[in-house]
């Protein structure tokens, strides 16, 4: 019988700076759902990968004196890159896709100009409002307070040639596919879809840019490039050979629709509008769910970079194991919601459920059985009255904990299985086997309770596998727990632990941390890499003194309101014999032209400033010069300098015509 497929997906993590314990912690979920699948016999196929387009790499890459495909390279494969991490954190993916790989690009060209030829993408001009310093347009309705919603400045009106994605034809089935499937999970997402985007009306979605090119390249039309989530979205199908020849079509026909995206909330939006509304357009199956989970806060705020308020999961992974990181991550925080991420509360669950319950619970059994009998447990055995109570929560384990997995509830599926390793360590007080040692009699009741407490621990060991994969081989070598007691089938029957299994005590999984220390110097370390992020924000640097002599009366917010200060454009400026100090400036407030004669000729050449944008005083007075052979209408904005030289500001192009305040 041909096996049951499993295809999840985790995003592709932009590669624009070294990934972060948010990012790991959704990887390390995905990871999780794989690894519990295929222990179920699933053909599973996990992919992850790293989306390398955009103006933000592009800038980066700048920044760094380096080229956007250098710098990505050097993100994604060098020394602690997202790789690199993923090794260490025992990711266990089958695919990794890079959207710079040659075969996605030229599968996005193709998959864009088949949704340009049925009509689904169509050129147009795209108006909007644009942040010039971030170079992005954005909507009325995702600005913040009217200013652009990435850096809070103000935005200007401005247009551009673009394509447009349909999006809008696509409304009615994508509410549907919300409001009444499962596809959407958890639920609670549906309702902010609903409500944020939905209900609001869908616009069509301009899916091309023209402002920086590190991109794919449209091919019919190559001054533009595909808008980076259409590029992003699509890698879900073409690292299975979707339009492109790197895979065969039979992985795609095999894997796709997804079982599962895993996402965080703030791209839940293209994940259940975009993607689905693009899926319909080229007549492809859609995926069978997106979960959308929480974010890991640090001190109740989102982490960034910029803040310099990362944590570093390398460093944790290092110090602590990737199993203890990648069980903490998952037991404390419960997958659809937010967590405050801390350390106290990291090393916290290392000593409790780690150090403690499973950590002595395996320490003690087997040093018992080690003790005792030589680490051999005898055939004969003797049941006790302690046994009914605890074996009865051990059975029916395995269904309690698919029960939760099958939800993505990670933290409950964990609960279950720490729930009967605490009722074990209880078992070991009730029966009290150092007592029983004591004497030849009590001999085979002392076996039956190592017996149920190795195979117990067994048990728990076969579906803690997916959290702590290392850890748990361990586990099972120190049972002596042969390949049969390690599968699922295994994990639902009592008594699968041979009876010749040979118990030893080994090495100490996971050791106690003495958390006051550990903090402390947890602290420190996060605190000097705070002081290297951010030198110009921890220094102040100390401001210049100025001696200000010439300071006017105040005036009213009316009487300031009666300057008209306008940007124009210099369309023309010339030297002019009479003075070597004044240039003559045409300027153009979009409606009309004027001359400004300005004393500035020392400063500027008049090619300098032709084309160039400038702050002008509109409404002074005209007043004759040189003899009243010329006639300056305005001022432009010059500051003087300490060397007595004029320092004009100039203004963009998108900002013609428009008033100062
Ligand atoms: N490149 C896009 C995804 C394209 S998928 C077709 C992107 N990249 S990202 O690197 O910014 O974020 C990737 C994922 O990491 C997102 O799901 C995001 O929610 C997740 N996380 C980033 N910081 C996080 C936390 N602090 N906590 C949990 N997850 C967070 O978006």
């Amino acid at each position: 019988m041909e096996k049951k497929t499993f295809y999840i997906t985790t995003p592709i993590y932009y590669p624009s700076d070294k990934l972060h314990i948010g990012h790991s912690y959704c990887t390390v979920a995905t990871d999780a759902m794989a690894r519990y699948k295929r222990l179920k016999g699933y053909d599973v196929m996990f992919l992850t990968g790293t989306d390398e387009h955009g103006q933000k790499i592009e800038n980066k890459a700048a920044e760094a004196g380096v080229t956007p495909q250098q710098f990505v390279d050097n993100i994604v494969e060098g020394e602690k890159g997202v790789k690199d991490l993923w090794k260490l954190m025992n990711i266990s993916y089958d695919r990794f896709i890079r959207t710079t790989d040659d075969y996605h690009v030229a599968a996005i060209q193709r998959i864009f100009k088949k949704m340009y030829e049925k009509g689904d993408i169509y050129k147009t001009t795209y108006k909007g409002k644009y942040c010039t310093p971030c170079e992005s347009f954005w909507t009325e309705s995702q600005l913040k307070d009217g200013c652009c919603p990435d850096c809070g400045r103000p935005v200007v009106e401005a247009e551009e040639e673009a394509y447009k994605f349909r999006l809008s034809k696509y409304a009615d089935r994508v509410r549907d596919l919300l409001e009444n499937t499962d596809f959407l999970l958890p639920r609670s997402r549906v309702n902010e879809m609903i409500h944020n985007f939905i209900e609001p009306g869908l616009e069509d979605l301009c899916v091309s840019r023209t402002s920086f090119k590190w991109g794919v390249p449209v091919d019919f039309d190559d001054k533009h490039v595909v808008y980076v989530w259409i590029d992003a979205l699509f890698n879900y199908t073409t690292a299975l050979g979707f339009m492109n020849d790197k895979y065969p079509e039979s992985d795609y026909n095999k894997f796709w629709p997804a079982d599962v995206h895993f996402v965080g909330k703030e791209i839940v939006r293209f994940h259940s509008i975009i993607w689905p509304a693009m899926l319909m357009s080229m007549e492809m199956p859609l995926p069978k769910h997106v979960y959308g989970h929480g974010w890991l806060l640090l001190d109740g705020g989102k982490m960034s970079k910029s803040k310099g308020n990362v944590v570093d999961p390398y460093l944790l992974a290092e110090r602590y194991s990737a199993d203890a990181l990648r069980y903490f991550l998952l037991r404390d925080f419960p997958f659809g919601s937010d967590g405050n991420f801390s350390n106290e509360l990291l090393i916290n669950r290392i000593n409790t459920d780690l150090a403690n319950d499973i950590g002595n619970l395996l320490s003690r059994s087997t040093a018992m059985a080690d003790k005792y009998f030589g680490g051999k447990l005898p055939a004969e055995q003797a049941e006790g009255a302690e046994d009914a109570d605890f074996l009865a929560l051990v059975s029916g384990l395995r269904a309690r904990y698919e029960e939760q997995m099958e939800k993505y509830a990670f933290q409950s599926a964990l609960a279950e299985v720490f729930a009967v390793i605490a009722r074990a360590n209880k078992y070991i007080d009730e029966t009290a086997p150092w007592v029983l040692a004591k004497n030849e009699e009590t001999k085979p009741r002392l076996a039956r309770v190592l017996y149920n407490l190795a195979e117990t621990l067994r048990l728990c060991t076969v579906l803690l596998t997916p959290f702590m994969p290392t850890a748990c081989e361990k586990i099972f070598e120190q049972l002596g727990v042969a390949e049969n007691g390690r599968t699922w089938e295994s994990a639902e029957t009592f008594g699968v632990l041979s009876q010749d299994a040979e118990l030893h005590k080994g090495e100490n999984l996971f050791p106690r941390i003495d958390a006051a220390k550990e903090l402390a110097e947890l602290d420190a370390i996060q605190e000097a890499k705070k002081a290297a992020a951010t030198p110009a924000e921890e220094a102040k640097p100390e401001l210049p003194k100025v001696e200000i002599t010439d300071r006017e009366p105040e005036i009213t917010f009316d009487d300031f309101c009666k300057v008209e200060l306008r940007v124009c454009k210099i369309i023309a400026c010339e030297n002019i014999k009479e003075s070597k100090k004044l240039l003559k400036l045409t300027v153009y407030d979009g409606e009309k032209e004027r001359t400004i004669m300005s004393g500035i000729a020392k400063w500027y050449k008049p090619e300098d400033l032709t084309g160039k944008n400038v702050g002008v005083v509109m409404n002074l007075a005209p007043r004759a010069m040189m003899g009243g052979k010329y006639t300056s209408e305005g001022m432009i904005f010059a500051a003087d300098t300490e060397d007595g030289a004029a320092a004009i500001a100039f203004y963009p192009d998108s900002a013609l015509g428009k008033r100062i305040h």
